[in-house]
């Protein structure tokens, strides 16, 4: 495995208490980075805490769709630390089922956590990259976003949103040394899919030419290298991690 040098460096990775998020957590205080974790369950927050045992890592119980909530955390962060590195990563798939049979709140959550968060997180935390003429974010969306599931459209349309928010705020900020990217990967085995019914995980995973599910390590390896120094050109991007499932 190659190393990343974060030394130095302080991110936020938000939904870091389990699955792509506790991956990326982990790889980055191995990369010298300090990591403060947010998430909306607190158990699996002291779970994670206790088993990465680092005093590189801290955390605070955030609902990211709470804008009060989220601004007010990052004033308090930056009142002792830059913010060098958001990493969005919190986000639910909500349940699987036909447009004209999907329940107006269940689309209005799916839409408030996975793409709203990102706004407010974006929103609260960019105005001390800009003061500090540094930054690297990277938005967790999904292969989903830019292809469409069926039974999906929600979770889908939320994650076509966060590419375009992304592509959006990479230009705006592409002179502030404040890089913006978002990954899409295809499925990986976390406790996320438990969220979707068998037969939908089983048709997302017949659509991936490599004929098996995205380890979340190979995921984290490409979030560590956008959220580097290293990546001093790429910004408003899209970076596909679909096993060959998208064609653009
Ligand atoms: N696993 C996959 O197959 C897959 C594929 C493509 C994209 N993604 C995306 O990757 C991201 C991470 O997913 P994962 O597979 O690690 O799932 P996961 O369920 O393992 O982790 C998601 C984390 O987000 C947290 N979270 C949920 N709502 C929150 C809120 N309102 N505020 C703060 N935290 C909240 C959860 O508590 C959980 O710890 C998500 O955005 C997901 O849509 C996952």
């Amino acid at each position: 495995m190659n190393n990343f040098d974060l030394k130095n460096k302080f991110a936020i990775i938000t939904g870091g208490a389990q699955g792509f998020g506790l991956d990326i957590s982990k790889r980055f205080i191995k990369s010298g980075c300090k990591v403060r974790i947010w998430d909306i369950d607190e158990t699996e927050l002291l779970k994670a805490s206790k088993e990465i045992n680092s005093d590189k890592l801290s955390y605070d119980v955030v609902d990211v769709s709470n804008f009060t909530q989220v601004k007010n955390t990052v004033d308090k962060i930056a009142e002792n630390s830059k913010i060098d590195i958001l990493v969005n990563s919190a986000g639910i798939t909500g349940p699987t089922s036909e447009l004209w049979n999907y329940k107006i709140e269940d689309w209005s959550k799916i839409m408030e956590i996975n793409l709203n968060g990102i706004f407010y997180c974006c929103k609260a935390v960019v105005p001390y990259m800009i003061k500090n003429n540094y930054g690297r974010i990277v938005n967790i969306a999904s292969v989903s976003g830019k292809d469409g599931n069926a039974n999906a459209s929600a979770y889908s349309s939320s994650k076509a949103g966060v590419i375009g928010l992304t592509k959006s705020l990479g230009k705006e900020l592409a002179l502030n040394n404040i890089a913006v990217n978002a990954v899409t990967p295809a499925g990986a085995n976390t406790r996320i899919l438990n969220q979707m019914s068998k037969e939908h995980v089983q048709r997302m995973l017949s659509k991936v030419p490599k004929g098996r599910f995205l380890e979340v390590h190979e995921l984290t390896s490409m979030v560590c290298w956008l959220s580097s120094e290293e990546n001093s050109f790429s910004t408003a991007a899209v970076f596909d991690i679909s096993g060959g499932r998208s064609t653009y």
